[in-house]
């Protein structure tokens, strides 16, 4: 069910709640909505209590592009969503930039996650040359708006072999990146621009920790990411063949299984 709440400091926030049970949370990436998770949502809410949430601008959420936007404002965000369906423990689940967001979730409220898990992301900051290509991304949507930008940068999130196959899934969810506005992507690369390092919460956190990274990730480069998987002391690594950063529309039965075993194992252990 799509539900709505006003939140007096963000205005309205969309999210999707589906389901009953253990609450597993999951959290788009840039610059998707809560509907890139459709089929997990739909298959997962049979067995588990599936929260998705829209962040600024996406699905019926407001916008929020003004200069404070940050990590740790979208983690209150997610506080807020959570606070209003009265829910003490979740699985976290943060893909790409989401992931990022659940990282600055867990530094403040540790106690209320059960598991987490980062799709295609990392806990580390940007390297300086992610930093870079993304100021050079800012300039680029200033000049020239963020239709062009998205168009340009989304195929290249895909495997080459999903790509060729499934054109038509690369142009939909093109055309809906496209409905958020330059400002709020704009406000997101800022935000990712200034995040922390916050890989010292993998060995800090006591709860089990998922990994999943695909092969052809050109965002989350696999050699870089995997230096981080040896952190946790409950880790658990999931590596997919022909994959690039969007394993939820690439390889969506192999990741409904990777996120209900994960489920299954958080609820035993902990
Ligand atoms: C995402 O999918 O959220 C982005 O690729 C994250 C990023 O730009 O680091």
């Amino acid at each position: 069910m799509q539900k709505l709440m006003m939140h007096p400091r963000f205005g309205q926030i969309n999210y999707e709640d589906a389901g009953q049970g253990a609450v597993l949370v999951l959290l788009h990436g840039f610059p998707f909505h809560s509907g890139i998770f459709q089929e997990q949502i739909s298959i997962l809410s049979q067995q588990f209590r599936v929260i998705a949430i829209d962040f600024p601008g996406a699905g019926s959420s407001a916008l929020l592009s003004h200069p404070d936007m940050s990590m740790e404002l979208l983690a209150e965000w997610v506080k807020a969503v959570l606070d209003q369906e009265h829910i003490a423990q979740v699985v976290l689940v943060g893909h790409s930039m989401g992931g990022y967001v659940a990282m600055a979730f867990a530094e403040q409220y540790a106690a209320m996650l059960k598991g987490l898990l980062l799709l295609h992301s990392t806990a580390y900051a940007d390297s300086e040359e992610k930093k870079q290509a993304r100021i050079r991304s800012i300039q680029f949507m200033e000049t020239h708006g963020a239709k062009l930008f998205l168009k340009q940068m989304i195929p290249d999130l895909f495997s080459s072999s999903f790509k060729r196959v499934h054109s038509d899934q690369v142009e939909r969810v093109v055309r809906e990146s496209q409905q958020i506005p330059a400002d709020q992507l704009i406000a997101y690369y800022k935000a990712m621009l200034k995040r922390p390092d916050r890989s010292y919460l993998l060995r800090n956190l006591k709860i089990p920790i998922a990994f999943v990274f695909g092969k052809e990730d050109t965002s989350i480069l696999l050699e870089q990411a995997l230096t981080q998987v040896s952190f946790p002391a409950d880790s658990h690594v999931h590596i997919l063949d022909q994959t690039g950063h969007m394993s939820m529309l690439e390889q969506p039965k192999k990741l409904h299984l990777i996120l209900s075993h994960f489920m299954h194992y958080c609820r035993a252990e902990t």
